[in-house]
């Protein structure tokens, strides 16, 4: 079987150990109070999945998802957002934690945190498992970020390059060329 392509920028261990620290710090945040996770599909779901069996026991959760497209098969980010599919449950006076597996230009999270909040959520915080920073029209910063990563196109761990490589433990950067 042909290996993946490119190079390994972030491992599973580190990923994993990220992910504890941020499930940790969203159970000290909500004490006592409940969450309703909000993921950006597709190339949330692994992150999320991750996540929330790293949030206590104790709070309770709510997990839910929105398909928006913003890139096509392309390695470059068009302009624009279509809601692909909504959500199946109301959000209004909920703790909403939206859940992005990267952010880059932020027009997808832009796009998904305006419509969340003219839905009435009580409050409204962002988990992205990567962040590009700098070029980001989310001006707001991010509550919850796993790792900033350079300017560079990525896959794994939920992220895909052309719709393969979801399964891919570690994160990986494409070589240059
Ligand atoms: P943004 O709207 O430019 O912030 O990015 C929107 C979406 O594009 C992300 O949620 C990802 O699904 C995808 N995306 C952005 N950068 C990458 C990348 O480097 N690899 C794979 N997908 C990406
Ligand atoms: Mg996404």
């Amino acid at each position: 079987m042909k290996a993946a392509p490119g190079t390994v920028l972030i491992p599973e261990d580190q990923i994993r150990r990220r992910i504890a620290e941020i499930g940790k710090q969203i159970s000290i945040d909500y004490s006592g109070r409940a969450v309703t996770f909000v993921g950006i599909l597709k190339g949330c779901f692994v992150f999320l999945a991750d996540v929330i069996r790293e949030v206590s026991p104790a709070i309770p959760i709510e997990v839910d998802f929105m398909s928006v497209s913003s890139y096509g098969d392309a390695t470059t980010t068009s302009g624009t957002v279509h809601i692909e599919k909504d959500l199946g449950i109301p959000i209004d006076g909920k703790d909403v934690i939206i859940v992005e597996d990267i952010v880059d230009t932020g027009i997808t999270l832009l796009h998904v945190y305006n419509i969340l909040s003219g839905r009435g959520a009580r409050s409204l915080r962002v988990a992205a498992l990567l962040e590009k920073p700098g070029n980001s029209k989310y001006d707001r910063p991010l509550d919850y970020v796993g790792f900033r990563i350079p300017h560079k196109f990525v896959f794994g761990f939920g992220l895909d390059y052309s719709q393969r490589f979801r399964n891919l433990s570690e994160i990986r950067v494409l070589d240059e060329v």
